[in-house]
């Protein structure tokens, strides 16, 4: 019965705590807009398990040759396990839905 009713206090504790926060704390929206082309799904599995989207459209409309690079720095410098042809694939999708034309 004691027990009972201390996890009831503490329940409600947590309870009121998380009404706090919900009433002080305003967490920002920030709508990034994904582009669903070709090859999404690999960019998907590939690219979003270490960071979220916002990496890739804060660097706005870039050239093939930049979202190649990218692709290869995550690939070389931080050990993304990238296959060559995915690699490929998503730099086609990186150029075609995020690319400057050039
Ligand atoms: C193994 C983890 C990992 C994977 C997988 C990964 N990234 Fe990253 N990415 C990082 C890290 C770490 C940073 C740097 C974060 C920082 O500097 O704050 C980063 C940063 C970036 C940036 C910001 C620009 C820059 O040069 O730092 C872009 C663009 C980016 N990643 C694109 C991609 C794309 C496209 C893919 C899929 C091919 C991908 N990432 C997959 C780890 C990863």
């Amino acid at each position: 019965m004691k027990k009972t009713l201390i996890a009831m206090l503490l329940g409600l504790g947590t309870l009121n705590l998380q009404a706090t926060l919900t009433e002080d704390v305003e967490v920002p929206y920030v709508p990034f807009e994904i582009k669903m082309g070709k090859h999404f799904d690999v960019v998907q599995a590939n690219c979003l398990t270490c960071h979220s989207f916002g990496y890739i459209l804060n660097q706005g409309k870039q050239p093939r040759s930049f979202w190649k690079e990218k692709v290869e720095k995550m690939v070389n410098a931080f050990k993304a396990p990238i296959s060559k042809e995915d690699q490929a694939l998503i730099t086609d999708y990186l150029a075609e839905q995020y690319g400057n034309g050039q």
